[in-house]
């Protein structure tokens, strides 16, 4: 069943005159992962924003469980692309904040459960420094405890790996999906991310996205059962046609969009 559906849903931001998303329609079940991929400025953050409810649509319909999307709420848990951490509070407070914000855990319980939420991260030893004095990746991966803490329904996650190193990477993708499986309740995952082999490996369907102004080019259903191996999966023929599938409709369409632009500038 769907759970959050975009029904020709388009955005321009006040002053652009180009849509940074257009005639966008995509249904998203009820716990799947579906990732998202699709060249730079092609309107994935903004579709994050528009599923969160931050931004408005200028037309079209937004819902979640049939309910239009008007506001933010506790049932979506976003990880941004930019970690949004409180600067003036440690790696720790940040966690507490968040699990005393959503009524999940307070005082004592709070402290505790946000020291289990950064070790899971790989930070504990990182709880009292302030977001200026951690590294990009150590940002995001508390950015990604954070969002945890708020157990929420439904996770809109816009690159939550992208500055994470490789090492760290896997290991927070199966924290992930360990995450996403939660305790046979799965949750409902948007994942926005560059990195097509993250997406095959996580998701059950992903949506690839044409240049800006951002729509649907292509969903392609993700084949593989669970558990995924990563040392099999990449040996499967069948991810390599669809990583090749997916890397080719991403270059026909930049290089249609680049063709356009010289054509319109009169090169
Ligand atoms: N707050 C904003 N105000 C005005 N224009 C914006 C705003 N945010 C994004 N845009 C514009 O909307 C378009 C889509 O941007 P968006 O950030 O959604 O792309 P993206 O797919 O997330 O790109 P990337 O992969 O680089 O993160 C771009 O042309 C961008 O300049
Ligand atoms: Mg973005």
């Amino acid at each position: 069943m769907a759970l959050l559906n975009l029904e020709s849903v388009a955005l321009t931001y006040p002053g652009d005159e180009r849509p940074a998303v257009e005639n966008l329609s995509l249904s998203i079940n009820q716990g799947e992962l579906l990732a998202v991929v699709g060249p730079s400025g092609c309107g994935k953050s903004s579709t994050i924003g528009l599923l969160a409810g931050l931004t408005p649509a200028t037309s079209g319909l937004l819902t979640l469980n049939d309910s239009p999307i008007l506001a933010p709420g506790p049932d979506r848990a976003v990880v941004f692309q930019d970690y949004s951490l409180f600067p003036w509070m440690t790696a720790l407070d940040n966690i507490i904040f968040a699990l005393d914000e959503s009524g999940r855990a307070t005082g004592k319980t709070a402290s505790e459960q946000a020291k289990k939420l950064l070790d899971m991260v790989g930070l504990s030893s990182y709880s009292h420094k302030y977001p200026s004095e951690l590294s990009g990746g150590m940002r995001q991966r508390v950015a990604i405890a954070r969002a945890f803490a708020l157990d929420a329904p439904v996770y809109l996650m816009d690159e939550p790996f992208g500055a994470v190193d490789a090492k760290n990477r896997v290991s927070l993708q199966d924290l992930l999906l360990k995450l996403w499986a939660g305790d046979g309740n799965k949750k409902t995952v948007f994942l926005v991310t560059h990195d097509i082999d993250e997406a095959l490996y996580l998701a059950d369907r992903i949506a690839v996205f044409t240049p800006g102004p951002g729509r649907v080019l292509k969903i392609i259903d993700v084949p593989f059962p669970r558990p995924r191996r990563r040392f099999f999966l990449v040996q499967d023929p069948r991810y390599i046609e669809l990583r090749n599938e997916i890397l080719s409709l991403l270059q026909k369409e930049i290089l249609a969009e680049l063709q356009q632009v010289e054509g319109g500038a009169g090169i």
